[in-house]
């Protein structure tokens, strides 16, 4: 057995669902199904029920997250046109703001120019604003990025047009950052037509050519991976309005591992999209004494033994690499051969 020692990785975008979709998941489930995919960080959406736009709705995620997470937790806070007054005050409450610019699963969007730029006025200028945009979106962000000077974190970029004028746009100088998911790097619309619900996802998955284009960028432009793991239950999938969204907490690593099998990325280059770059973009707080040890051994993904609460993946029957064998963060074993051993409320909130 090859066994490889990597850093505690940190995803930048989940959905745990807190509050109000705690049928889909939970900070306690989530953050299991983070240690066991090997992620010791995790940043969760704004988009619940009600969104997190207040400094109330906040606050309650926030003690929810401290009694609850097994691993260390960030929370966004959500722009929304009736709350920017609040923008400031969520400053103090949460890691980054997510400005949602297109159609996806939950109501939070910012469709007026008003909104957006008072964004970026408000929104406190040491804290990172990041994006959903889509197509010609982008662009839109590079020129907010532009005209106010400050960074722009672009969401599950998953087209090549999109990253190529992310590409543009870095070259220009102009500070902009982006995320891709695993399965806008390992699923295309042959698989979201084989999956069908299961495969439905914002962005919705790409086409061979968009897929190519992710890879050829995967050692410069793209800076991270995250899962935007965002689970919903098999009966709301099934059902005749189906919500977009796949869980991929436990199935990042060992599929990106697989990347690193096939030669497509180096280990070295995984560790700067999953640990080392995320970490720095949105100013995460180091963990000393935290490890991940992984048996390279290869293996098909299964919905079996999975932490998340909706229990099945989009990847099944796919090949990977690398499962997770024990998790060490802060010098405490935090998962080890199949168990998760942190308790609910032991990892931390951060901010
Ligand atoms: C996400 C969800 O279910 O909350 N769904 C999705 O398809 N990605 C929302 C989002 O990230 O846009
Ligand atoms: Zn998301």
């Amino acid at each position: 057995m090859t066994t490889l020692t990597l850093p505690g990785l940190a995803d930048v975008h989940t959905h745990l669902r807190v509050p109000g979709g705690e049928h889909k998941e939970d900070f306690a489930t989530g953050t299991a199904a983070a240690l066991a995919g090997g992620i010791t960080t995790v940043l969760a959406m704004p988009n619940t029920s009600p969104p997190l736009t207040t400094p109330d709705a906040l606050a309650l995620a926030y003690n929810r997250a401290t009694a609850a997470t097994r691993c260390d937790l960030g929370l966004y806070a959500g722009a929304s046109p009736e709350d920017v007054a609040h923008l400031p005050a969520l400053g103090e409450q949460a890691v980054a703001l997510k400005i949602y610019l297109n159609d996806t699963f939950g109501k939070l969007r910012v469709e007026d120019l008003a909104t957006l730029r008072a964004c970026f006025q408000l929104w406190p200028r040491h804290k990172l604003i990041a994006m959903h945009a889509e197509k010609q979106s982008v662009a839109v962000g590079i020129g907010l990025a532009a005209t106010y000077g400050r960074s722009v974190h672009f969401c599950h970029i998953s087209r090549r047009q999109e990253i190529e004028l992310i590409a543009d746009a870095k070259a220009a100088g102009l500070p902009v950052t982006c995320e891709v998911t695993p399965h806008h790097l390992f699923l295309d619309e042959g698989d979201a037509t084989r999956l069908g619900p299961l495969g439905d996802m914002r962005p919705i998955l790409g086409t061979a050519d968009d897929v190519a284009a992710l890879w050829e960028h995967i050692n410069s432009t793209i800076d991270c991976i995250a899962t935007d793991h965002a689970p919903h239950t098999l009966a709301e999938k099934h059902s005749d309005s189906p919500p977009p969204g796949v869980a991929g907490l436990e199935t990042s690593l060992p599929l990106m591992l697989h990347g690193v099998v096939d030669g497509r990325i180096t280990t070295d280059r995984l560790i700067q999209l999953m640990a080392t770059n995320p970490r720095r973009i949105f100013d995460l707080p180091a963990q000393p004494d935290t490890q991940v040890e992984v048996d390279m051994t290869p293996y098909t993904i299964s919905n079996d033994n999975l932490y998340t609460k909706c229990g099945w993946t989009p990847f099944a029957g796919m090949a990977a690499a690398g499962r997770v064998q024990r998790v060490t963060l802060r010098g405490q074993i935090v998962y080890e051969d199949g168990r998760v051993t942190a308790v609910p409320g032991s990892g931390r909130v951060v901010l």
